[in-house]
């Protein structure tokens, strides 16, 4: 029997690719994806837990299920609610006391035992238990990684990756290295194998992902440990695969050879987001960053050297306990010098458990708005500013979904820039439609004639 899986997708890119792999993981157990939460038998909340909103994001989403939930109930009709995830990781057993509409918790390691936990509450639903919820949060010796299915579905040219997984940097304002638990690299030949089915799928381009992605540090066949820099090398290696990238970077991982691939592999794009959070020495040090505003220039410097036209950008946290005025100068300063094609920033949030949670020198919310204000107006107009020097330039833009105009499709650029390109002006005797769909999902040069500041327009250029 076919039964119904929604799946909502909260936070950062590892879970959009955790949650395609819960889909995989319960397909063989007849689960189909569904659009909406109305007719699924299983509905999966994989949330975030990095700043406080996100968090509140899921109990009101919970709130509204439960009446779905409810409703159906009363026809007979089952439906479980899961919540994975960082919030189900860190607040799993207070979640099951303030949200009694929750089947399950499970935590982002646990993945693989989906099924499993599904089993059991149903099992237990059936008997009549009172108490059919199931939660399982442990960080399991074995990974998640050894036990989800090899294939895959996908669709689509650009794919996601996940290569590492967890992180030893505490950060003193990050959550992330209690909900994901320490540091692991998953071994270079089960990514080599992971990448070769999304090719054969189709996939042009592949986005390799880690909360810590440049400590990679994966296992060869031979003994040695190969470096981010080394996986994409070997990636770059395989036929077909026309683009490969990576986040989040962390500057104090940025090594030589990293810095040599943006440099040596055309497969690399000229694209970075490697996140620097403040300008200010001190506030480096009290974030426990262990880097300077200057050894982060320097990275920049040699990104720069070797690869020119490499598009960067970062995230930003204004207002961390203690920042002054002259702290957030400090940022605005470095991002005048470093002029970002794009950036997020966003206001310090205390998470609970987080050592700077705890410091007494808490800024003001109001300060922290107004901040915040400013540097986004600085990022804004930096941003249109670099999507204006592509104007006239043709590029290739990996052409993935079909746009909202007639005879428009919408695809990225190697600067990752959105592109809504117009087709229709190679319409000569075949309709738009069908140039539409023999362009999708394939790398068109497309020459840039408009620029947003969040997008770009462009027409087909000679292929
Ligand atoms: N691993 C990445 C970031 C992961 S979290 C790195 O090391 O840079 C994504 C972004 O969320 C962070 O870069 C940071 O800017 C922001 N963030 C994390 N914790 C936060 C908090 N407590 N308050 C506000 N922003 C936060
Ligand atoms: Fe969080 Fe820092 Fe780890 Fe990034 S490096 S995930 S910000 S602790
Ligand atoms: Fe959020 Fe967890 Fe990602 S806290 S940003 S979903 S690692």
């Amino acid at each position: 029997m076919t039964k119904k899986l929604f799946i909502k997708t909260y936070g950062c890119q590892m879970n959009v690719y955790d949650s395609k792999r819960m889909a995989d993981v319960l397909k063989p157990h007849g689960y189909t994806l569904s659009e909406t939460p109305d007719e699924a038998n299983l509905v999966v909340l994989n949330t975030c837990h990095i700043r406080e909103k996100a968090a509140e994001k899921v109990y009101s989403e919970i709130g509204r299920l439960r009446q779905i939930k409810d409703a159906k109930a009363e026809g007979g009709e089952d439906m479980y609610i899961a919540v994975a995830g960082c919030v189900a990781q860190a607040e799993g057993p207070e979640m099951m006391r303030r949200a009694p509409a929750i089947d399950l918790v499970l935590g982002p390691q646990t993945y693989h035992r989906l099924p499993d936990m599904l089993k059991s509450a149903e099992e237990q639903r059936r008997s009549g238990r009172r108490s059919s919820r199931v939660l399982d949060t442990e960080f399991p010796v074995e990974t998640k990684f050894d036990h989800l299915p090899q294939d895959s579905d996908y669709e689509g040219p650009a794919a996601f990756l996940t290569v590492q997984e967890g992180c030893d940097k505490f950060c003193t304002f990050c959550v992330v290295p209690y909900t994901r638990g320490a540091e692991y690299s998953r071994p270079v030949q089960d990514i080599i194998d992971e990448a070769k089915l999304l090719i054969q799928k189709g996939v042009l381009e592949i986005t390799l992902l880690g909360q810590n992605v440049n400590a990679y540090h994966g296992d060869l066949e031979n003994g040695k440990t190969a470096s981010l820099g080394e996986l994409i090398k070997r990636l770059a290696d395989l036929d077909g695969l026309e683009r490969i990238r990576y986040t989040t970077s962390h500057p104090r991982d940025m090594d030589a050879e990293l810095i040599a691939a943006h440099r040596d592999i055309p497969e690399c794009m000229p694209y970075l987001h490697l996140p620097v959070q403040s300008g200010s020495d001190k506030i480096l040090d009290a974030m426990n960053r262990k880097h300077t505003a200057e050894r982060y220039f320097e990275i920049i410097d040699e990104l720069r050297t070797g690869r020119p036209d490499i598009a960067l950008s970062s995230d930003f946290i204004v207002g961390f306990p203690g920042e002054t005025d002259e702290d957030f100068e400090a940022t605005m300063e470095l991002v005048r010098r470093v002029n970002y094609a794009q950036a997020y920033s966003f206001k310090y949030s205390p998470r609970p458990g987080t050592p700077a949670s705890v410091l007494e020198t808490q800024v003001e919310e109001h300060v922290k708005s107004e901040r915040l204000t400013a540097l986004q107006a600085l990022l804004g107009e930096q941003q249109i500013a670099f999507n204006k020097t592509s104007v006239g330039k043709t590029m290739d833009v990996l052409l993935e979904r079909i746009g909202k105009e007639e005879g428009q499709l919408v695809g990225r650029s190697p600067y990752l820039q959105a592109v809504h390109v117009d087709v229709t002006n190679t319409v000569q005797d075949h309709s738009t439609d069908n140039i539409a769909s023999n362009m999708m999902n394939k790398l068109a040069k497309v020459e840039i004639v408009e620029a947003g500041p969040r997008s770009l327009k462009g027409v087909l250029a000679e292929q």
